[in-house]
């Protein structure tokens, strides 16, 4: 086989053997070698492609990770097929009923759940993690006021990095610890003053004696000039949020997280390569695209021309917050975030919500529509996530950034693993080239 040829992996024979190898046979020389088959605790076995290059002078080609898993991780899996999530082995239905954010949050980064006094330490030193240095405060002024959030709190998160000399050796246990405990206590600071600076109003100081969501809602709602009192149940339904947000395998933000990091770049470079990467409409900016779409709607009498459009491909409109990648059935977090949406507004006697129906009779219509059930297509995380944020008070812009907070926890976890196996490299995928061919420059005086 010629060394990078352009078309040898079409050439190429790839067959399962019984054995647990795969075979591949090169037609053109004849030349085989097999490639081993590795499997995980469950899901899909992997063929191990690294000695491909060397053996055989090719790459895969595999734009959008279609059929590539990327690393090896014991943190979370999920079935697509089955709508199945497991968070180290525990599924998301246990979790969110009966765990917590900093429990699901430690468990992620640590492994195993903690005992009642390894929980209570962590949450202090959440609690106590909260503030963040007086200059990075100032740094919000520079935003124009109608800045988006996500755009602050990606640049906060990179800037962090200039505060924290003492603690940055990537390669110390201890310091990813407590990078660990910053990023995920300062999040909610970093997200509330975003959020009051794109309101006008003043940065409201973190409360170490409230809960971690708690504290977040007082942040972002209460003023200097009168008391705030938390809703519980506000509290309550966020954490539930921020557990079904937490963690969700090799998307692509944790995919940046890991990449950037792979570099050796410093975490906060690393966490704030995810955010950027969490804002797209695609990824965590669908929940915010939702809303916007359930709006454009207007009311159930639309939906069917909505739909036409949706079907057309031609408009590039999208059902927002319907399909996924790897979920070909129910999302299960939409499930839960469903029954909660109900649970949340009921409770808060706003059962009326016009958006709720809208986005009821929207999912109703399209899972009996052939368009939807022949792709596979269903409610993911965000079909209404974004309604019981706005049902708790949270702005649009702001939907993303919730998002991201939760997701803290898993992309540190994600990182923390990544930089403490010895044999991690860097991440440098190759390419197949499809441009001009070798040629020599033409002075401009000579160009037509
Ligand atoms: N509306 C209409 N058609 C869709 C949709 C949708 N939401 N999603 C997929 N399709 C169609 C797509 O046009 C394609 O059809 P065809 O085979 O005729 O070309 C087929 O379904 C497969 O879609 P794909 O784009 O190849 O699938 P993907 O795995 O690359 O994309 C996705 C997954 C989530 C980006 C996509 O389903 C999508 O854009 N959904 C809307 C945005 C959204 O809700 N994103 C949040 C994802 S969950 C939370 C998170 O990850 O942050």
């Amino acid at each position: 086989m010629q060394p990078c040829c352009r078309d040898g992996v079409n050439h190429n024979d790839l067959r399962a053997m019984a054995n647990k190898k795969f075979e591949l046979k090169d037609p053109s020389s004849g030349k085989t070698s097999e490639l081993l088959v590795r499997s995980g605790t469950i899901g899909p076995d992997v063929v191990d492609i690294g000695s491909l290059t060397k053996d055989h002078g090719v790459f895969t080609f595999d734009p959008g990770f279609m059929a590539t898993a990327s690393t090896e991780s014991k943190i979370t899996y999920i079935d697509g097929d089955q709508g199945v999530l497991l968070y180290r082995g525990y599924p998301i239905e246990q979790l969110a009923a009966q765990s917590s954010f900093i429990e699901v949050a430690y468990l992620l980064n640590n492994g195993e759940l903690p005992n009642p006094k390894r929980l209570a330490d962590f949450s202090v030193s959440i609690q106590r993690h909260t503030m963040i240095n007086e200059s990075l405060l100032r740094m919000y002024n520079g935003f124009h006021y109608d800045a988006h959030p996500m755009a602050m709190v990606s640049a906060i998160v990179a800037s962090m990095s200039a505060f924290y000399h003492d603690s940055m050796d990537i390669n110390n246990p201890r310091h990813r610890e407590i990078f660990m405990h910053r990023i995920i206590a300062k999040l909610p600071t970093i997200a509330a003053a975003a959020y009051k600076r794109s309101v006008g109003q003043p940065f409201i100081y973190p409360r170490n004696d409230f809960d971690y969501c708690s504290n977040l809602l007082h942040m972002y709602y209460a003023v200097p000039c009168e008391p705030y009192h938390v809703d519980p149940l506000a509290a309550q339904a966020l954490d539930l949020l921020l557990i079904l947000h937490a963690d969700h395998e090799q998307n692509a933000s944790t995919s940046t997280v890991r990449l950037a990091g792979s570099t050796g770049a410093n975490p906060y470079a690393a966490i704030s390569a995810g955010v950027s990467a969490l804002w797209g409409p695609a990824h965590g900016g669908a929940n915010e695209a939702v809303l916007e779409m359930l709006e454009e709607i207007g009311n159930v009498d639309n939906i069917p021309k909505f739909l036409v459009q949706v079907k057309d491909k031609q408009s590039h409109v999208r059902l927002m917050g319907f399909g996924h990648r790897v979920y070909k059935n129910f999302d299960p977090r939409a499930k839960i975030i469903r029954d909660m949406c109900y649970r949340v507004l009921a409770k808060m006697g706003r059962t009326d919500n016009p958006l709720l129906e809208l986005a009821q009779r929207l999912e109703e219509i399209a899972l009996k529509d052939d368009y939807f059930i022949s792709r596979k297509l269903y409610p993911n995380v965000d079909f209404y996530s974004g309604i019981i944020y706005s049902a708790l008070g949270i702005p649009r812009s702001m939907f993303t950034v919730m998002f991201a907070i939760a997701r803290t926890a898993g992309w540190v976890a994600h990182w923390q693993e990544m930089i403490s196996d010895p044999a991690y490299k860097i991440g440098r995928p190759r390419q197949l080239y499809t441009g001009a061919v070798k040629r020599d420059y033409v002075p401009i005086g000579k160009r037509g």
